[in-house]
């Protein structure tokens, strides 16, 4: 981040006071790293939500940004962010090239390793809210980047240490009171919930409408004394990563 870009950020900070009914903004801007947010003077556990567009991946040390981000944030508290992500981990040469670099696929997050971070942190189950291939139109981009696939993935990764790795069934139910949008609430892209209408839920999703700014929008009922096994698994016994396989996200 630059100077320029800040001078061009403060210089817009009346219009949107004026646009969105402001007398004081409600913004302040401060220059420096996603890296090192401790040098910008942000505390532990004092930030409700980070949002990032497009930023995680052209950092050279993704572990960092995310161990800075889950430091910030409040119990409860999520990072919310959309980046190009990879279905394998480009060779060096690839991240290193300016020109691929520079199209923000270079440093393309490998899916796998996010997941893994982002346990490594406490958050063992993100969940997705969009997720679309990118084409690569570029012809000499496509010939350098070969078959590897590029996504553009917007996630939603809950500050929640109880969150389990697998979606396990506690007999919880989950009703969205209407409060937000009066017709819906979607969680992620495999949770809608109808206002009023009570629907089973996993015990990290009962969590996740439980313990965060979710909660005075829903009413959860039960509790994780009693296990019933895996959430909709039907019965089906699957113990390792070989048999499961990798997925997004723990959900189902
Ligand atoms: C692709 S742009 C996205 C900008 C903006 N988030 C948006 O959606 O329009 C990437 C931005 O990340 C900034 N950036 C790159 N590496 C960074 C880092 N390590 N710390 C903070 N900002 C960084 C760049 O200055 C650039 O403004």
């Amino acid at each position: 981040m630059t100077e320029e870009q800040l001078a061009v950020a403060r210089a817009h900070v009346d219009w949107h006071m004026e646009r969105y009914g402001y007398d004081k903004a409600n913004v302040t801007f401060r220059h420096g790293v996603i890296e090192d947010l401790a040098s910008m003077g942000i505390a532990d556990a004092s930030v409700d939500v980070c949002v990032s567009n497009c930023v995680l991946n052209l950092s050279p040390d993704k572990a960092q940004v995310l161990k800075e981000i889950f430091r910030v944030l409040k119990p409860g508290g999520e990072l919310y962010f959309s980046d190009v992500f990879c279905d394998r981990r480009l060779p060096g040469a690839l991240r290193e090239d300016q020109e691929v670099l520079g199209e923000c696929l270079g440093g393309a997050l490998y899916i796998e390793d996010v997941r893994r971070l982002l346990a490594e942190l406490g958050c063992k189950d993100y969940r997705i809210m969009e997720q679309t291939e990118i084409q690569i139109t570029d012809e000499a981009i496509a010939a350098k980047v070969g078959l590897a696939r590029f996504f553009s993935l917007t996630l939603r990764c809950f500050k929640l240490p109880e969150l389990e790795d697998r979606c396990e069934d506690f007999g919880q139910f989950a009703t969205y009171l209407g409060t937000l949008d009066p017709v819906s609430f979607e969680l992620d892209q495999g949770h809608q919930f109808e206002a009023g209408r009570a629907r089973a839920v996993c015990g990290n999703t009962a969590a996740m409408l439980t313990h965060t700014r979710f909660a005075p929008h829903f009413s959860v009922t039960g509790d994780t004394s009693v296990h019933y096994g895996l959430f909709g698994s039907s019965g089906v016994l699957v113990s390792s990563p070989h048999t499961i396989g990798s997925t997004f996200g723990a959900c189902c």
